[in-house]
């Protein structure tokens, strides 16, 4: 159940915290996604140096996931972006990050944090939400298929790894 995860909101208190869950998750998630020349280049010095700016930028928010061992079993970001979305430019919510270590999946903790973010972001005035996943990563897609999101756009393509993008034109219909 996913009772069994704590949530709260994380701060620079936990950029160490957030760097070492990141690269374990991105090593369990991306070891058959990743071509080795970038795999490799996944370290914790960059993962430490990207947690510490997206904290001291605004609008980051941050959701860290405990396991009833009180170690840190997955995490969420989310902030506002500006994207044309069905023709239309808006202001809608950017989900930036989703990951879960592999202990802590298929128990429902995914869609917690899911329905967090889009609570926040309804609350903080956002009517829709996006994301952009690599296009191979199918069991994401069907987590974020089976939350109720749809493909948009064009392929697009990080370092030569194709990815596609999915939203929520109306976030009150995220979830299941
Ligand atoms: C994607 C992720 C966040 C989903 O979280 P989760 O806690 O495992 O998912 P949930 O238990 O909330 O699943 C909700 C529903 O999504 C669907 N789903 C989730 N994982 C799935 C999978 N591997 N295959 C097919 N459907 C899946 C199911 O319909 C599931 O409901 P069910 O368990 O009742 O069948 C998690 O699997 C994860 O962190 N994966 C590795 C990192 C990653 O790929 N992150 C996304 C990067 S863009």
């Amino acid at each position: 159940m996913a009772d069994e995860f704590s949530l709260r909101a994380a701060t620079v208190e936990d950029a160490k915290t957030l760097a070492a869950l990141n690269l374990a998750c991105w090593r369990e998630t991306y070891a058959s996604l990743l071509p080795a020349e970038i795999f490799a280049t996944l370290t914790l010095e960059e993962r430490l140096d990207h947690w510490r700016g997206v904290f001291q930028a605004e609008g980051n928010i941050v959701a860290l996931a405990m396991d009833a061992a009180g170690e840190a079993a997955g995490f969420a970001h989310w902030r506002a972006h500006e994207l044309a979305l069905g023709g239309r430019l808006g202001r809608g919510g950017e989900i930036c990050a989703i990951y879960l270590r592999r202990s802590a999946l298929r128990r429902g903790l995914g869609g917690r944090l899911l329905r967090l973010m889009a609570a926040e972001m309804r609350a903080s005035g956002l009517k829709w939400a996006s994301l952009v996943v690599l296009r191979d990563n199918l069991p994401a897609r069907h987590f974020y298929e089976a939350m109720g999101a749809r493909r948009f756009g064009r392929e697009l393509s990080w370092r030569g790894v194709p990815q596609v993008a999915y939203g929520w034109r109306d976030l009150r219909r995220l979830g299941r």
